[in-house]
């Protein structure tokens, strides 16, 4: 009810558009887009991440979307009614139960990235990055990750940031953050590109990001390149759902969709080519070398950049603030269903999902040093658990559980309505995506994943 309330003095059009924005981009695409692309082999991978965004992804998006409009309610809700009024089960809501448990676990472990952004703007401020090389740069990535109170300190900062927007509620501010910082990020990561078309090596950069043989298609790659799409886009997480759900009957979902999939894509693309033309420019450092890399590569070049005390502490600023209005669409779906569920206050619901997130974070903050022997989780540590199973197992479940119920189980007059300011070409060709062309895709790919 109480965001309904708030949604309401938001009111204007660009809403929708704004905070699926806002969810959308974030360390998803600056941080971990250039990294996966880089263990995977570049130019295959890209492409294979494009083709899901736009073939998977933005139809499942819209189906999303559809549900939260109709439903008019929190994530598990949403899907109760559409279910309802098509007469069958109601426990398909279980797939809003579903995003909301992915949700909550990739926030505990967002929030330890982010406060490495955290920690680095510091640095910048202080003028830390001037002289920095490859090496150096390695050398204070390690030392941080081998600092669990640093990690912690910064993590509990991070988490006690979006606990404070959810407590007071999620208004003006995030909208101004959308609406003023989200372009200025943008603007910055251009100034990024263009120093590395300057001082980096562009030509090799483009050739890794666009270049491929048919032979680098794997299906591992595609598993990950998936759970990409579906994790850059805030997809089967409620997230999309809920912010769907005060969106203006008058609105086209499709063209807010395509929008909003369309500015998340570009973001990650020129995050990409802003970072590798650096990354083969300097010794000592390579596309392959995992989470790091956003963390090793940019300090090198803001240290020789003119400028570059500013331009970095700008940009670990503005990287930190995406995070935050991703993190904050991760605890707000958590703390509707919580509140609504089992009747807690918002400020008791609030407090205990992010303590628990946090505690549960701190599983992720010990498996870069402490516990970074301990890989009793299928071979994997906490952190890198977490991960492979929200992003690669819970995310394309969501998605299939979705794609089915939407395209074969909802009344498809429902969806007609939602979708009327669409053709019905239009129409038509996304309900053939979602009913065709998604479930086998999502159901080859989370098996195939597995034998990879
Ligand atoms: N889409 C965000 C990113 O790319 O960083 C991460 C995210 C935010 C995922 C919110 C899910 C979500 F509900
Ligand atoms: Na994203």
């Amino acid at each position: 009810m109480e965001r309904i309330k708030q949604h309401a003095i938001w009111g204007h059009k660009g809403t929708f558009v704004l905070a699926a924005t806002g969810s959308a981009v974030g360390l998803g695409n600056i941080w971990k887009f250039p990294y996966i692309t880089g263990e995977n082999g570049g130019g295959a991978f890209v492409l294979m991440y494009l083709v899901f965004i736009a073939m998977i992804g933005v139809p499942v998006m819209i189906a999303e979307v559809v549900l939260g409009r109709h439903g008019r309610a929190n994530p598990v809700d949403s899907v109760r009614k559409m279910a309802q009024q098509s007469r069958v089960s109601p426990h398909w809501n279980l797939i809003g139960a579903l995003g909301v448990l992915t949700a909550f676990l990739i926030l505990s472990f967002y929030s330890v990235v982010a406060g490495w952004a955290l920690d680095y703007m510091s640095t910048a401020v202080q003028g830390g990055f001037s002289g920095w090389n490859g090496e150096s740069a390695s050398a204070a990535f390690d030392a941080l990750l081998a600092d669990p109170t640093r990690l912690m300190l910064w993590q509990t900062v991070f988490i006690g940031l979006t606990v404070l927007v959810v407590a007071f509620g999620v208004t003006r501010g995030l909208e101004t953050a959308v609406r003023v910082l989200m372009p200025l990020l943008f603007v910055l990561l251009l100034l990024l590109l263009g120093y590395a078309v300057v001082a980096g090596d562009f030509a090799q950069g483009l050739h890794f990001m666009f270049d491929f043989n048919v032979s680098d298609l794997s299906w591992q790659g595609a598993s990950i390149a998936l759970g990409h799409a579906f994790f850059t886009l805030s997809l089967a997480m409620g997230a999309i759902m809920a912010y769907g759900s005060y969106m203006p009957g008058k609105a086209s979902i499709g063209k807010m969709v395509l929008t909003v999939a369309v500015l998340d894509t570009l973001v990650a693309l020129v995050a990409g080519l802003a970072m590798f033309p650096i990354v083969f420019a300097t010794p000592g450092i390579s596309p392959g070398d995992g989470p790091g890399l956003m963390f090793v590569s940019l300090p090198v070049a803001f240290g020789s950049m003119p400028g570059g005390v500013v331009f970095g502490a700008a940009f670990f600023v503005l990287v930190t603030l995406a995070a935050w209005s991703s993190t904050i669409s991760l605890l707000e779906p958590c703390v509707a269903y919580i509140t609504e569920r089992f009747g807690l206050k918002r400020y008791t619901a609030n407090g205990l999902i992010a303590g628990s997130a946090w505690l549960l974070g701190i599983g992720s903050v010990l498996s870069f040093n402490h516990w970074a022997d301990f890989t009793g989780l299928f071979g994997m540590n906490v952190f890198g658990f977490l991960d492979f199973v929200t992003q690669r197992v819970m995310l394309p479940l969501g998605g299939l559980a979705m794609a089915l119920f939407v395209g074969w189980v909802a009344r498809r007059e429902l969806l007609r309505h939602e979708l009327r300011q669409e053709s019905e070409r239009q129409f038509e060709l996304w309900l053939t995506l979602l009913k065709y062309l998604c479930p086998p895709a999502l159901l080859l790919i989370l098996i195939g994943g597995f034998w990879a």
